[in-house]
């Protein structure tokens, strides 16, 4: 029998424990032998929890523990939840993750310590909730020189552009709708300022070209600029505006990582994602383009992952290969600065002085436009800086990238 010790009873945590229970019976046919829940540890007390009897507040039990081989973490953060992962890999334990700040800002430094303690420290769940993506990216697409991951890797920002596009709701409104469906944090700034979409970029661009990429580097804008104004130009051009995280091979080996608001034809299969759907999109050199769709977020889904995790580590009897990657250096990351887009660019000002400063801009039109406002797509590709330089004196009130 493999016994579990899960950290962190909130939302993951306690769904971790219902799909280990509620599917014990296929989980013990697909590994071979049982796997339990031998501790819980919470600092809060849950007197009318099934699992009673197993809650602990003190980490040392469990590392002290050798019966314990597998340690969930479900804290969340980069604090304690460092230091216990840390411990239970020097205890000889793997570890298995759904904290994307962790690995994105650490992730190096606990696979390496994984790999000296011949243990694993596995998080599929960290990126995607409960989308397939770290296997399939290091295992089926292995093949493949990656040349481009990029995806809508935030449900809350999601959800929020989708009500704003589909229902015409303010920014604002549709934050409070995404918190009152509790999608949104209360405090949603990692979601709406794009700081949790870069930790799931950084995650994806580690693993797809092998050197680790420092979220502190990557460019990272999220969808408080959005305007109403901006979704109903976009409609009239056939584009829908998406918050990505992308990251790009350069032709020197650098990799063109960041995270924006884009706006993206509605023939793209990205555009149909809505709601608090995430996807990963995969350009691989033998491969092609391919796409990973689903749940990326809640209770359920990321305890799929997670706990298939856990799985994968019982069946190896922890000699599951390593997943880790290279060292990272600040010349590895270019930001957005050398990236040829076409933009749209919303101005205060006549369409006419646009298009003079501009030159070839194809302009948009919306209802309730007023006639000291005026928007448009540049026909060209460009730098963001030589864009601005044409925009030069003009009140520039929103730069939207196109996907290409
Ligand atoms: N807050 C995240 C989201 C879920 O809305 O996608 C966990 O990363």
């Amino acid at each position: 029998m493999v016994k579990v010790a899960i950290l962190g009873y909130g939302t993951v945590g306690s769904g971790v424990a219902q799909v280990l229970h509620e599917n014990q019976d296929s989980i013990a046919a697909s590994v071979g032998q049982s796997v339990e829940v031998k501790y819980i540890l919470d600092v809060r007390d849950f007197d009318q929890s099934p699992y009673g009897g197993r809650f602990v507040k003190d980490f040392s039990v469990i590392e002290e523990d050798p019966e314990v081989s597998i340690v969930v973490e479900t804290i969340g953060g980069a604090a304690v939840a460092l230091n216990f992962t840390q411990r239970a890999l020097r205890a000889g334990k793997s570890v298995v993750t759904s904290n994307k700040e962790l690995v994105a800002c650490h992730g190096l430094e606990l696979t390496r310590l994984a790999k000296e303690k011949g243990v694993c420290y596995l998080f599929e769940a960290s990126v995607g909730g409960g989308i397939p993506i770290i296997r399939p990216l290091t295992v089926c697409l292995a093949a493949n020189q990656i040349e481009e991951v990029c995806g809508i890797l935030n449900g809350t920002t999601n959800y929020i552009l989708t009500r704003m596009i589909q229902a015409g709701l303010p920014f604002e409104t549709a934050l409070k709708e995404a918190q009152e469906n509790g999608y949104a944090e209360r405090d949603p700034s990692a979601d709406i300022l794009g700081y949790d979409a870069c930790r799931k970029i950084c995650i994806l661009a580690d693993l797809a070209f092998g050197k680790n990429v420092d979220p502190q580097l990557v460019p990272t804008e999220g969808i408080t600029g959005i305007s109403l104004a901006d979704v109903d130009y976009a409609d009239g051009a056939g584009k829908k505006i998406k918050l990505l995280g992308r990251a790009v091979r350069q032709a020197d080996g650098r990799v063109c990582a960041y995270v924006a608001p884009h706006l993206v034809d509605v023939t793209h299969p990205i555009a149909g994602v809505e709601d608090v759907f995430n996807a990963v999109f995969v350009k691989g050199n033998a491969v092609g383009d391919v796409m990973f769709y689903g749940r990326g977020a809640g209770k359920l889904p990321t305890a799929s992952a997670v706990v298939a995790d856990v799985m994968d580590i019982a069946r190896s009897g922890g000699n599951r290969s390593p997943i880790t990657w290279g060292d990272g250096d600040p010349a590895l990351v270019c930001g957005t600065e050398e990236l040829v887009s076409r933009f749209y660019v919303r101005i205060k000002g006549a369409a006419d002085a646009l298009r003079n400063q501009v030159g070839e801009i194809k302009l948009l039109a919306r209802s309730g436009a007023t006639p000291d406002e005026a928007a448009g797509i540049t026909e060209l590709a460009m730098t963001e800086a030589q864009l601005r330089e044409k925009l030069m004196g003009m009140e520039v009130l929103s730069l939207i990238r196109v996907l290409n």
